[in-house]
């Protein structure tokens, strides 16, 4: 069958995947696979913009891989490769360089966030992780990217450094992506005010176990408006409500949405309700996870193997980018 065109999308080595990831991009990165040639990176280069130490980097990368392909990204199907084991990405990062003004790399809201975090460590790789990301989906001439809201300013920054080029060497080798912006584009933790992040330990990891998941699930934060079993919620602002929605049926998000308002349902029932949907609906996932992780060779080759797969692509980038640049053969 014929594809739409290419899909690229990259994430940083996190390790294991909680909700977050899975409803934020995992879960689309799946779908996308129907449609589209996929090429999912573990953007490890990136990583190393804001890490002080690279101990854990390899098992990250190993983890985060073992939950994509446990998840269903299917990698007969789509490429699964780990971004430094493609060497043109550098090359084309320098060349991008080229193109970007530092100014509006230093304005971007997400540059002026890393900097709030880390004063201390504003380095040059920093500066120009747009750059990095730019590269990433031009090589592959991506025509698509799926990402949360958070990297809109970044995919424009990638459309616009491709029109740069494009217009500076006059060709039109390079492809202007569009962005798929995620469904769910922000999952709360379970402290119901934060964005889910390991960093802030506020996550729900795929791999536990069901009794795990119901440990952490109980203890998320609902309505604190609701201080007795006998208060009426409002589970508009329940971070538990919002997620049945994905994980429950409509009929069981019907009563909630109504027990919960007139106190039919305390939280503690309406969590243990949301547990048992949550691992029915993990349960596929942690059984080929299991399975998988008897192999960690096999997680090993798949991503050489998709090494080898995004190299040839981006080498035919890479050929037609010199010659446009007008770079010796
Ligand atoms: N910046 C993205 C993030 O933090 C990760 C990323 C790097 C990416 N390169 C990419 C996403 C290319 C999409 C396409 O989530």
């Amino acid at each position: 069958m014929t594809k739409k065109g290419r899909v690229f999308s990259g994430a940083r080595p996190t390790g294991r995947q909680h909700l977050g990831n899975y409803l934020g991009a995992i879960r689309n990165y799946v779908a996308l696979q129907a449609d589209y040639d996929c090429v999912y990176c573990v953007v490890d280069l990136h990583a190393l913009t804001t890490m002080e130490t690279t101990r854990d980097l390899k098992n990250n990368t190993y983890e985060m891989a073992l939950d994509w392909l446990a998840a269903g990204i299917d990698p007969q199907e789509s490429i699964v490769f780990i971004q430094s084991q493609v060497r043109q990405i550098n090359e084309l990062f320098l060349i991008f360089s080229m193109v970007s003004p530092l100014g509006k790399l230093t304005d971007l809201p997400t540059f002026k966030e890393k900097v709030r975090q880390a004063p201390h460590n504003v380095n040059l790789g920093l500066v120009g992780y747009p750059v990095l990301m730019a590269a990433d989906i031009a090589l592959y001439k991506a025509d698509l990217v799926p990402v949360g809201i958070d990297q809109a300013p970044h995919i424009e920054y990638t459309r616009e450094t491709v029109r740069s080029f494009n217009y500076r060497y006059s060709t039109n080798v390079l492809v202007e992506p569009g962005m798929k912006v995620t469904e769910i584009p922000k999952v709360l933790g379970t402290d119901g005010q934060q964005k889910m992040s390991k960093s802030l330990n506020n996550h729900i990891e795929l791999a536990l176990t069901a009794e795990e998941t119901q440990k952490v699930v109980m203890t998320m934060v609902t309505d604190p408006q609701r201080a007795r079993r006998t208060d009426p919620g409002n589970p508009d602002v329940c971070n538990v409500f919002s997620l049945h929605k994905v994980f429950s049926s409509p009929e069981e998000v019907d009563t909630i949405n109504t027990e919960c308002r007139n106190a039919g349902i305390g939280c503690v029932d309406c969590k243990k309700l949301f547990a048992r949907n949550l691992n029915a609906h993990l349960a596929p996932f942690r059984e080929k996870r299991s399975a998988l992780a008897e192999k960690p060779d096999y997680i090993w080759d798949v991503l050489h193997d998709g090494a080898q797969r995004a190299g040839t692509i981006a080498e035919q980038t890479m050929q037609e980018v010199r010659a446009a640049v007008g770079l010796p053969e």
